[in-house]
């Protein structure tokens, strides 16, 4: 057996999903995405939600003053889809130059999803414009209603919603963000036209949902999507490893207070930010394809996208670290995904983030 590797140097990395919240939240997690990432697609599920170019615009510069001096790092902000968008929004994010997509939520789906889409087929006019305009749509790709089973969602979805979607608007692109089944990982494969990609998180590359009750309750693995079975995962591991340009990074980072998660109605997210790289390294060197990750972390989203890649570049070294149980969050604090735990990978500070 050869020395496993000890230091990983590769072009900086992008996280094409990302919350960040806003005020104090914000402040105090800022920094953990801009010491790794050179860009991230900003989530726009703020309360209010962000639905116009100008509520990005004031967005984005706060997400800039959060950043601590000196950063590089470049939000790409994307508005929040509602069934009252007029069309001519789409035209104000093609010129923009920093709103990066459209992000759907079906009403119901998650976290601050209340404003999002009931049907859409109410978003007609607004899809037909970002098919012409050639704009991104960011898909939470699940079915909601009580019919449906939790387990279920995606798959459902894909059947009811994104299949239609895809026939209806052949050339418009679209991400399945945060994909979490082997029937959301078959569905991209079998896209030829290489309009369909999805983002894939590292608690679903890491673990299945059997984590989530492990020895006990565990509202910090609760995340929406849900943690799903062990084939799903192994998937989901096969499709970032693969070399598939249709898979890229996307942390789906997703913060909320220790309180608001250790109660009787907990919110879902799992925060990731505070090792945003180092966790899909673990993920990468377990399925032994850690000559993949440059890849999936930093070429196909910028590609997909039609940005250039990123010029600098970061290294991880080999250098086991305990990651803290907790972090600072505003008036609370933060659980992070594998607190208390050891990752393998540390990063390393290199300079340059251009
Ligand atoms: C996200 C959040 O908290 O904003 N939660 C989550 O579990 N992923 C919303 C989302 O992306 O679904
Ligand atoms: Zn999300």
């Amino acid at each position: 057996m050869p020395d496993p590797v000890q230091t990983l140097t590769f072009a900086r990395p992008d996280d094409w999903h990302l919350h960040l919240r806003d005020g104090q939240e914000l402040a105090a997690v800022a920094r953990f995405t801009a010491r790794r990432f050179a860009r991230a697609v900003v989530m726009p599920n703020l309360k209010p939600p962000v639905t116009s170019v100008d509520a990005a615009r004031r967005y984005r510069e706060r997400v800039l003053a959060a950043l601590p001096p000196g950063s590089h790092f470049e939000p790409l902000m994307t508005l929040y889809l509602t069934e009252g968008m007029d069309p001519a929004e789409v035209d104000r994010v093609a010129e923009s130059g920093f709103v990066c997509g459209i992000k759907c939520y079906p009403a119901g789906a998650t976290t601050h999803s209340e404003a999002g889409v009931r049907s859409l087929a109410s978003c007609a006019a607004v899809l037909e414009r970002m098919q012409e305009r050639d704009l991104v749509l960011q898909l939470h790709g699940e079915a909601t209603g009580k019919d449906v089973d939790p387990y279920d969602r995606e798959r459902v979805f894909i059947e009811r919603e994104l299949a239609p979607l895809v026939r209806r608007y052949p050339r418009l692109r679209i991400v399945l963000e945060h994909v979490t089944t082997a029937a959301g990982v078959a569905f991209v494969r079998a896209q030829d036209t290489g309009r369909v990609a999805a983002t894939i998180t590292p608690q679903h590359l890491l673990l299945s949902r059997g984590a989530m009750f492990e020895g006990g309750l565990r509202p910090h693995l609760y995340c929406l999507p849900l943690l799903k079975r062990e084939s799903d995962r192994l998937a989901l591991l096969d499709a970032a490893t693969s070399a598939d340009p249709r898979f890229f990074l996307g942390t789906d980072s997703a913060p909320h207070a220790r309180a608001a998660k250790e109660s009787d109605c907990g919110c879902a997210g799992v925060f990731s930010a505070h090792a945003g790289i180092e966790l899909y390294a673990q993920a990468f060197e377990q399925a032994g394809a850690l000559d993949r990750l440059e890849a999936f972390a930093s070429f196909h989203g910028p590609d997909f996208y039609r940005l250039p890649r990123n010029r600098g570049t970061i290294t991880l070294v080999r250098e086991p670290w305990e990651v803290p149980e907790r972090y600072p969050y505003g008036a609370g604090e933060l659980v992070p995904l594998a607190a208390g735990g050891r990752l393998d990978w540390r990063l390393r500070d290199t300079g340059s983030s251009a």
